[in-house]
């Protein structure tokens, strides 16, 4: 890893094979399953990144790939009544279960969710205080990782922040993650996301790192804290 540019988000990182009709079918099929198949292992990482985040009351929060909605209402409770949270998943059957939560936890009023790709986001530059991404960036190809990042600094206001999770090709790469990316590259459909590098992604794409951490998950979770200038 010492031979990688420290400037460099690309090297030996995989490609994403799966189109967004595959993504959005494959998030649709296990809406219903995912906290089952995850909460256990992913919530203490989202957790981090929210506590990194630290959404404050009155603010307007993007959270990017939400799925089932636990962070929507963390934050939704975080920025009060006189805040709002914005919602962008390519998956309707994610927002679905998202809009069910938000609405049993008494908070949908506060919350707008928008079914789409979020290489396009669908609101005004400079609009929001804060962005919030768990496990998904790492979904975008590699060549689209700039112009999602873009997105982010256009909609952000200047020295608004972004909080990405993502698993990470940073910290130790073991068995269990050459085990990752080969399912990653045999079996995409199985496993869609491999390890990317955050920091470098976000330092490429213009945002100024204020935190970043690397926790141990089954395999690394780089957690960074960024600003647009
Ligand atoms: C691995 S899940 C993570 C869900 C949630 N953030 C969490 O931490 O529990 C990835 C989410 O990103 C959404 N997603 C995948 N590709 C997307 C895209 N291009 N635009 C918007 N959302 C996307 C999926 O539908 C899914 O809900």
């Amino acid at each position: 890893m010492d031979s990688v540019p420290p400037t460099s988000y690309e090297p030996g990182v995989l490609r994403v094979l799966q189109s967004k009709e595959q993504t959005k079918s494959f998030y649709n099929k296990i809406a219903k399953v995912y906290d089952l198949l995850s909460e256990e292992s992913e919530k203490p990482m989202r957790e981090a990144g929210l506590a990194m985040l630290a959404p404050q009351p009155g603010e307007r929060i993007l959270e990017i790939g939400f799925g089932t909605g636990h962070c929507l209402a963390e934050i939704a409770r975080a920025v009060g009544p006189g805040g709002s949270v914005l919602g962008v998943d390519i998956s309707d059957q994610m927002l679905a279960h998202a809009q069910s939560l938000l609405q049993r936890e008494g908070l949908a009023d506060r919350v707008e969710l928008r079914c789409g790709d979020a290489g396009q986001l669908p609101f005004e530059s400079n609009s929001v205080d804060g962005i919030f991404f768990s496990f998904t960036l790492e979904l975008f190809d590699t060549p689209e990782l700039p112009l999602v990042l873009a997105e982010c600094r256009r909609v952000l206001r200047p020295q608004g922040r972004i909080v990405v999770v993502a698993v990470s090709k940073e910290g130790h790469q073991g068995v269990i993650v050459h085990l990752f990316e080969w399912m990653h590259q045999h079996v995409p459909n199985l496993m869609d996301c491999r390890p990317i590098y955050v920091r470098r992604a976000l330092e490429a794409a213009g945002f100024s790192i204020q935190a970043a951490d690397v926790k141990s998950m089954w395999v690394p979770v780089e957690i960074v804290l960024a600003q647009k200038p």
